[in-house]
């Protein structure tokens, strides 16, 4: 008995020292535990709508391999977001994140843009609130699916890398433990002050970029997107650290930078492709960008760098203010 009781107090201070927000969230858990889905992708609108902001809303999902064999696990998921006038099965094809033991593990769920766009671009729909369709499509996926909230992820290219950053810049980000990017288009974070959180940052982004060019600037779409390494510089001072805490490394045809300080691993990290273009980095070339002609430098494999960095992060360990 006396056992019991210094369990039951000692998980009462424990809870108590959480954040309301966390509390409650555990309290209720992911209602879809239980329920049944096929494994595979998904890309169904009939089956996967959301009316968000009065407007309707389609994505699309993977479901790990085996799902219907343990339904009541909590599942970590990647929210992954396509570029301009892409879509969720281009997204799919492009991060192929199933292709990698590591990736086969998470739920991936790919939104669609409205008119094939994300909010932050100028050529964006006006009046989309994105930022409130992944709040209101998360709430969902826990009703559908079994989701572990303590490993939830965003990751995106161009269009969809920008919108990523918004997330991460917004109070809903503080539901992500990790943010990944790719060929950013960056039109909404041109100064270091448009943002305060501390955030877990991962980019790639290639150095002969002519669409979201890698010095910044103004862009054919009409915006101006900020100089990459100025930018990773402004997430490594969010996230609390000082230039002392940046190191840079040659490989054979990429860099590395990477920020690490208040004695956490890398909580910012970039790779400059030094000849590739607006692309998601694939050694490989099958992914759906691999057929244009400037994504023909292969010397970083992006997908796995993404899963490894997410491997390290989660709500508890996630950089907070
Ligand atoms: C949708 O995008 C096309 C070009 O891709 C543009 O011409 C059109 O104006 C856009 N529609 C809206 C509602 O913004
Ligand atoms: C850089 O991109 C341009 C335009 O896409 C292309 O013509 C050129 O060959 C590329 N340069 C390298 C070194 O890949
Ligand atoms: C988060 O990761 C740390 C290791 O960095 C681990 O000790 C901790 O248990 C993890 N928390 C959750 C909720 O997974």
């Amino acid at each position: 008995m006396k056992t019991t009781s210094a369990i039951a107090l000692g998980f009462i201070a424990a809870a108590s020292a959480q954040p309301a927000r966390l509390t409650a969230r555990s309290e209720a858990g992911s209602s879809g535990c239980g329920k049944a889905h096929n494994s595979g992708f998904n890309s169904n609108p009939d089956s996967h709508t959301i009316t968000s902001g009065g407007r309707t809303r389609t994505y699309a999902v993977r479901v790990p391999d085996g799902y219907n064999d343990d339904k009541n696990k909590p599942r970590k998921i990647i929210f992954d977001f396509h570029g301009r006038n892409g879509s969720p099965e281009s997204q799919y094809k492009n991060s192929q994140y199933d292709k990698y033991d590591a990736g086969k593990e998470y739920i991936g769920v790919y939104p669609a843009g409205v008119n094939e766009s994300w909010q932050g671009a100028p050529y964006a729909v006006e009046g989309v609130d994105d930022v409130l369709f992944v709040k209101d499509l998360l709430a969902q996926m826990r009703q559908e699916y079994c989701i572990d909230d303590d490993h939830v992820y965003a990751s995106g290219k161009s269009n969809g890398g920008g919108f990523v950053d918004t997330l991460a810049c917004s109070d809903e980000g503080d539901e992500f433990a990790a943010f990944a990017m790719a060929s950013a288009a960056l039109y909404d974070d041109t100064s270091k002050d448009r943002c305060n959180k501390k955030r877990a940052i991962l980019e790639a982004h290639g150095g002969n970029d002519t669409t979201i060019p890698y010095g910044g600037g103004p862009t054919s779409s009409g915006g101006n997107v900020p100089d990459i390494d100025q930018w990773v510089t402004w997430w490594g001072e969010r996230d609390g650290c000082t230039a002392n805490d940046e190191s840079t490394t040659q490989h054979d045809g990429y860099e590395t930078t990477t920020f690490a300080c208040e004695g956490l691993r890398a909580v910012v990290k970039h790779y400059k492709i030094n000849n590739l273009g607006h692309c998601w980095p694939s050694s490989t070339g099958d992914n759906s960008d691999g057929s244009r002609s400037y994504c023909k430098d292969h010397s970083l494999d992006f997908t796995p760098r993404v899963l490894d960095f997410f491997s390290k992060w989660n709500s508890t360990n996630a950089p907070k203010n």
